[in-house]
This record gives C-alpha cells, structure tokens and sequence, in this order.
C-alpha cells in the first residue's frame, strides 16, 4: 500500500481520530511531545491485564512465568528494531530522561572529567550532565550555527585528553535538526570517547541501526512511538553494561544478598531495580510491531513528505519566522516557528479554539536555544504517521488568518 490509501487506513487504527471537540475533529500536531496510541496497543494493554497479568520473574507458577515471558520478549523487539545484538543491550526505564541519567549517573565520571554537548539539546540531555558539575566533570557546548546546524568543524577544538563523553541530540525536538551522529560516532571512537545519543525523536520516526551509528548508548521514549506512557529504553553497549554500576539497587536487580553485600544479576536486569513496569513494557513491544509492519521507511518517507509540504507553505507566509533549517531534507517532521508581534501561547491558543489544533507552544525544554535565538518561545507543529496534507492545509489556512488579522 502506499500513499494517501495507506494514510488512510492508517487513520483507522486511531481511535482518537474519531473524537470530537466542539463537533469538530482534532488536527493533532503535538507528536513530537507525545504520540496518539493505535487501538491494537490498547487491546494488547488491557488483555494482558485481563489475561496474562502476575509479578514477574519471582513466581514458579505459569501465571507468573507467563507475564515474566512476554515481557521478556519485548526486549527482544526493541534489539531487533534498533539493531542491537540482544535483549542483554535493551535496558526498559521510565523515559528517555531516565535512560539519560542512567548514563550520567553510573559512568562513574570523576574530577577533571569533560563532557560535550550541543547547544541544541533538550534539558534531558543538559541538565543531567550539569548535574554532575558537582562532583567537578566540565560541560562543554558545541556550536549550533543560525541555520539551526552544529558547527561540527569546532568539535576536533573541543576534545582534550580529559574528555569522557560526547552526548547529541539525533533530531532536534525544537530545531527539527537532523544532526550527523554516524560523523560524531566515527570522531567520539577515534578518540576513545564514549558517544550516547539522543533519540527520542529519531528511533519513532526513521529506520535506525545503532551498530551504522555506532552509538555506546542510545535513548528514547515508547509514549512517543505509539506505545503507552512510563516506558522507555537505554540501549548501551554489552561490554560497558557489564562493567557499568547499577544506577538504583533493591528488588529484582540482585543474584546473591548476604550480611556483607550483593552481587548483581545478568544483564538487562541488572539495571531493571524493583517491580517493572511490566504491562506497558509488553504493550510497547506491540506498538513495535505494529510500527515495524507499516514500515519505519514508509514512515520516514510519509512525514518527509508532509515537512516540505509545510515548510514551503511557512515559507511563503509573511511575519512567519521559522527556526532550523529550511531545507527539508536537513530536517524531520516537525516545524517551529513565531508569528511576528504575536505571543506563541497566543498563536496555539487561537488554532485550538478556531479548530482543535494540537499544537505545542514554548520553550519546549530547549531553553538555552531560544535564549540564543532571542526568543521566549515558539509554536511547534509536528507530525507522525496518522497525519495528512489535508490537515497542514487547514493548519495554513487557519494560521493565514491569524497572521492577517494580529500579526
Ligand atoms: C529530544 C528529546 N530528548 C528527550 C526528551 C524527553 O523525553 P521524555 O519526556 O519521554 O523523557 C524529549 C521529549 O520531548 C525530546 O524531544
């Protein structure tokens, strides 16, 4: 199937798609902060609670051996979409900001240490690695240039004997930036730096393989990839796990507890402390297939697609000012942007009242980035595989309107 039929069918698995505010439907453009579910993940959630529900690896009886085992098993989807060589690389976590302050946390960084970011980064990947200015590690922040791009020639200037860590946002959830990460990964290896990546916004959208990124570590977030809330993923190397301390110690995370001390049980678990999530963590693996049937390519193709649509359009707009680069193909699907003299609260306001349009304004957890563009904030529409054209369209529309009448 391919195009607009199966945009189409798509839209079918969506049940939100059939709800309605003030008799109109919703045009939801907030993706980038959360993704709607599709009604296959929400059967799985509520059968697994109706069915196969038991505390996992504790019981001997099958319940237990059950729900121990399809949650198991979703580890092994997520090695298998990211290309990771095993459930032993999938460690399941809260969200992307956990994973990331599992990393900073257990690295075991010592005084003197240095870690590089961008300038781009969500808090997620910022504040965690400031956090550890504390303990005496140095952050350092490479370039972002006004066309939204890292100034990826600076990075060589920036790397000493001291530096530990570089860590990079894949796709800017503000910018919509793609960053060049297999260019960072080859530099970070050439000087035996360890290299996490951000991907919250990338792993949902385009096919991705951490061994061609050759990534150490790599995060994301299932509620952005159609998957439930309170689940998300530290992929990390298998030779720097085993090596790694556990970032939380108790139930679940053990082998041998005496008076004296504990050992630590194999990998992932080891880093999994305490009652898992376990439904959502199983309800994630089945937004996995799902995502994985309709295809990450096709994905990645449908929302190319939609951001050169709406870019041209902005474009076009005048006292539209867009954020990132204008090249489409730099960028994923998503497009930031103010209406000149207008407040962006203001501008999100106004298209949710005129017609259910979900879009997200603020700083968007990148507020070092608008600091340095000037702005307070901004108003972000971005997109995911349910949306259409059609749905830009009226987004333009609604938008010309306000630009004329306030702008
Ligand atoms: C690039 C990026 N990193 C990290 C996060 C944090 O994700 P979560 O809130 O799921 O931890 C987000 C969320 O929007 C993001 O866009």
């Amino acid at each position: 199937m391919r195009g607009e039929k199966m945009n189409e069918s798509i839209r079918k698995d969506f049940p939100f798609l059939k709800r309605k505010i003030r008799g109109k439907p919703i045009i939801y453009f907030d993706n980038t902060a959360s993704t709607q579910k599709p009604q296959v993940m929400i059967d799985a959630l509520k059968d697994f609670y109706e069915n196969h529900y038991a505390n996992i690896h504790r019981g001997i009886y099958t319940l237990s051996q059950e729900a121990s085992e399809m949650y198991e098993k979703a580890h092994d989807k997520v090695a298998k979409f990211i290309g990771a060589r095993g459930r032993e690389e999938i460690i399941f976590t809260r969200n992307t900001t956990e994973s990331l302050n599992l990393v900073a946390h257990s690295l075991n960084l010592k005084k003197g240490d240095e870690v590089i970011i961008t300038e781009m980064e969500h808090h997620s990947n910022m504040i965690p690695w400031m956090m550890l200015k504390d303990k005496g590690v140095k952050l350092k922040f490479l370039e972002v240039d006004k066309n939204g791009e890292i100034v990826l020639d600076k990075l060589p200037s920036l790397i000493t004997k001291n530096t530990k860590v570089i860590s990079c946002v894949h796709m800017s959830n503000f910018l919509g930036t793609i960053n060049p990460v297999e260019k960072i990964g080859k530099i970070a290896k050439e000087n035996g730096i360890i290299f996490v990546v951000d991907g919250a916004q990338s792993v949902p959208h385009m096919p991705i393989n951490v061994k061609k990124i050759n990534c150490d570590f790599l995060a994301f977030s299932a509620h952005k990839m159609c998957g439930p809330t309170g689940i998300g993923v530290l992929y990390g190397k298998k030779e720097i796990l085993e090596n790694m301390k556990p970032f939380l110690g108790g139930g679940d995370m053990i082998n041998e507890v005496d008076y004296e001390g504990y050992t630590t049980h194999t990998l992932p678990w080891k880093f999994e402390a305490g009652t898992a999530n376990i439904a959502d963590g199983y309800a994630f693996g089945v937004a996995i297939d799902y995502l994985s049937k309709i295809g990450m390519d096709n994905i990645w193709k449908h929302e190319q697609k939609l951001t050169k649509f709406v870019l041209e359009k902005l474009m076009q707009m005048k006292n539209v000012e867009i954020y990132g680069p204008l090249d489409w193909k730099k960028r994923g699907g998503l497009v930031s942007f103010n209406v000149k003299g207008m407040e962006a609260h203001d501008v999100a306001g106004i298209l949710d009242n005129r017609a259910n349009i979900c879009v997200r304004s603020g700083h968007h957890c990148a507020m070092p980035m608008h600091k340095k563009l000037g702005v307070n904030g901004s108003v972000r529409a971005s997109f995911y595989l349910y949306n259409t054209e059609k749905e830009i369209e009226v987004f333009i529309k609604h938008l010309n309107e306000i630009v004329n009448v306030f702008g």
